[in-house]
């Protein structure tokens, strides 16, 4: 696809997004179905399911030759990143969605042969869409977000799940080297929070393809690295270990995370 026709297709994603949150917005006005899948934390709820399927029917209609990653069952269809692959997280923070009615976004990476062209994270209730398309930088509501500076572990806000640092002793020490950790319950927002500043770090033990597909490419667009704990390229394709930091201090961060013993 020429650079155009990128340009076109990021439009387009932009407004699917917008149009999914606007049809989330409106189903929180009434009541819809909610399960638990594995276990009590992971929840699925209509509106998941229906976000899904608005994207995989436009995408049926409009370009058939891409392929949906969904969280909510189209991504048990993909088993390579070959051509032009929509990884979608209908909505990333679903506990969030259904305790909070707050925090939670859309979550869209479309990948070209393996390689983020476009990074979506709209944050539906509070309306900032933080986006990107390769090579041109990442907004947030058409704002351009700064490059990353300078920062230190010391003056670092640093984002984790409570549940990860009782599994794994080694966060501790970010708990007691850091200014200050958070726990915000949706990856694709913190990760999009690392992109604009206000987090410096996030770290996860264990992430699926559509909760960073979005966020990893604001993130490069902004000078911020994405990788699993050993400081790999993240998959696509399983869960793994992430870590989305400043430049700065990812390194250090890896040094603490990373062991085989
Ligand atoms: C979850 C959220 C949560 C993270 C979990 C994810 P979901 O996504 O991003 O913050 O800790 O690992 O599975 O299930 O709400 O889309
Ligand atoms: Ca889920
Ligand atoms: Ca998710
Ligand atoms: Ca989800």
């Amino acid at each position: 696809m020429s650079q155009q026709s990128w340009e076109e297709l990021y439009s387009i994603a932009l407004e699917w997004t917008k149009e999914a949150g606007t049809y989330i917005r409106e189903k929180m006005k009434n009541t819809y179905g909610v399960s638990s899948k594995a276990n009590q934390n992971d929840l699925v709820t209509d509106v998941d399911r229906d976000v899904e399927e608005l994207f995989k029917k436009k995408l049926k209609e409009c370009f058939p030759d891409h392929r949906l990653m969904g969280e909510e069952g189209s991504a048990e269809l993909v088993n390579d990143l070959k051509g032009v692959i929509w990884i979608l997280d209908p909505i990333d923070g679903t506990v969030n969605f259904v305790h909070q009615e707050t925090f939670f976004a859309v979550s869209l990476g479309v990948y070209l042969n393996g390689v983020g062209m476009i990074g979506i994270v709209y944050d539906v209730m509070n309306d900032e869409m933080f986006s990107a398309l390769k090579g041109q930088g990442a907004v947030v509501n058409g704002t351009k977000l700064a490059r990353l500076g300078e920062v230190h572990l010391n003056e670092a806000i640093i984002s984790m799940n409570a549940g990860w640092i009782l599994k794994d002793r080694r966060l501790e020490y970010f708990v007691n080297e850091s200014r200050g950790i958070r726990s915000y319950g949706s990856a694709a927002l913190e990760i999009a929070y690392v992109a604009s500043g206000r987090l410096d770090a996030y770290i996860s033990f264990a992430l699926s393809p559509w909760d960073i597909a979005g966020g990893v490419v604001l993130l490069s667009e902004v000078g911020g690295i994405a990788t699993n704990y050993e400081g790999n390229e993240l998959s696509y394709l399983e869960k793994d270990t992430f870590i989305a930091a400043n430049p700065f201090i990812h390194e250090e961060i890896i040094r603490h995370v990373h062991h085989k013993s």
